[in-house]
Parts: structure tokens; C-alpha cells; sequence
């Protein structure tokens, strides 16, 4: 199964695909975008620093980034029939770039139609309030160029992922992190999970 996990900065995605990873045994295969891939390290570096001077260059940046972790690391992954879960994939391009950055939808849709991105059986969307997120992102210290951008920039982001979540029920679980605690959020990710189908 492809599994990938989408929220705004701050949602504590990451230590819900660390505990899923565990729960899943060696089999699974953990990876993240962007970067997760060898020598995705300086893609990710550049679309992190802020450094990009034009409008386009983040968007094909993600694209690029993408279409190097899908041939080298997903698609053999679940062509060798492991479950893969990835924190953050194409809905992340659409959620930032369209949404918050106002990159237009349709010709990003359709770069990975025509690039063949596989399309996850399952998407989590960890939603999480905007401010809660970005008082935990101050709290971690050291923002990159996206966590810089503040609370109008997030809030346009986390509409984007629910206007996503909304138009295709079948993909995606939307998990209301409020104020649980990971423990109490996992239970409520593996529960969703089960009803998906997923073992564990
Ligand atoms: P990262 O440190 O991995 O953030 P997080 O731990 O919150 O996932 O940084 C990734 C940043 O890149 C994050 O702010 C979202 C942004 N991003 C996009 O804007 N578009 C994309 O397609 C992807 C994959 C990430």
C-alpha cells in the first residue's frame, strides 16, 4: 500500500509515520519529501533556503525532486510489493505552491498525470489549527523559508488540503489532531487505517 502524510508545518506528522513505520515491521519502507531520495539532500536544501528567484522554479524544483524519488526509491518499493509511507508527496505541491503560493491547479495536476506519479491508496491529513501549528514550529527553533511566511500563508495552505481532502473522500482520512497527545493520535491513525484495510 502507498500511504502518504500531508498537514501544514508544525501538524506532528512526522512522529505519526515514525510510529505507523514501527508498527509495520522491516517490510515498510519510510521516506519523505522533499529530498528522500540520494542527492535529493540539495534539491531540498534550495527549496528550503529561500534562495529561488523565479515564480516557477519552487513548483518544477518539487516536480523535479518527485520525479527522481518516484523512479529511484516508490516505484521499486511497491513494484518489490512493500508498503511505502511517505511524508509528504504531490498534495503538498498542490496545497503550498497552488494554494499558498498562487501557482495555477490545473497544469500542476496534470505535470504528474503525465509524469506518471503513482497515486496513494490512502493520504492522511493531519489538521491541525494554524496557530497551534506555528506556535510549535517557533518552539522547535530555526524556521525555513515556508514556516517563515507566517499565519495568512498556513491558513491559505491548510484550506487547500481540506478543499483536497474534501473533492476525494475515497484517498483520503482527514485526523483531527486538536490537543492529543501522539499516543491518543496513533490509536485514532491505526483505527482509520484498519477500516482502509491495512493490517496491524
Ligand atoms: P520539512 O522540513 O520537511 O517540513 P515538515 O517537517 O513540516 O514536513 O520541509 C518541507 C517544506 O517544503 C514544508 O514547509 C512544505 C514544503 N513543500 C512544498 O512547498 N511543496 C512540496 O511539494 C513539498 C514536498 C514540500
Amino acid at each position: 500500500m502507498f500511504i502518504t502524510f500531508e498537514g501544514i508545518d508544525g501538524c506532528g506528522k512526522s512522529t505519526q509515520a515514525a510510529l505507523l513505520c514501527e508498527a509495520l515491521g522491516g517490510g515498510a519502507l519510510a521516506t519523505r519529501e522533499p529530498g528522500g531520495w540520494e542527492g535529493g539532500g540539495a534539491l531540498r536544501g534550495m527549496a528550503l533556503d529561500g534562495s529561488l528567484r523565479h515564480p516557477w522554479s519552487e513548483a518544477f524544483l518539487f516536480l523535479l525532486d518527485r520525479a527522481e524519488h518516484v523512479a529511484r526509491v516508490i516505484s521499486p518499493a511497491l513494484a518489490s510489493g512493500r508498503h511505502v509511507v511517505c511524508e509528504r508527496y504531490h498534495d503538498s505541491t498542490l496545497a503550498y505552491q497552488v494554494w499558498g503560493r498562487g501557482m495555477p491547479l490545473e497544469p500542476l495536476r496534470e505535470a504528474a498525470a503525465l509524469a506518471a506519479f503513482p497515486v496513494p491508496d490512502v493520504t492522511l491529513l493531519f489538521h491541525i489549527e494554524p496557530e497551534l501549528a506555528l506556535a510549535r514550529v517557533a518552539g522547535r527553533g530555526r524556521p525555513d523559508s515556508f514556516e517563515k511566511e507566517g499565519l495568512p500563508f498556513m491558513r491559505r495552505i491548510d484550506e487547500g488540503y481540506r478543499a483536497l481532502a474534501a473533492a476525494e473522500p475515497q484517498r483520503w482520512i482527514v485526523i483531527e489532531c486538536g490537543t492529543r497527545t501522539p499516543a491518543e493520535l496513533f490509536e485514532v491513525v491505526k483505527e482509520k487505517l484498519s477500516a482502509r484495510g491495512l493490517s496491524l
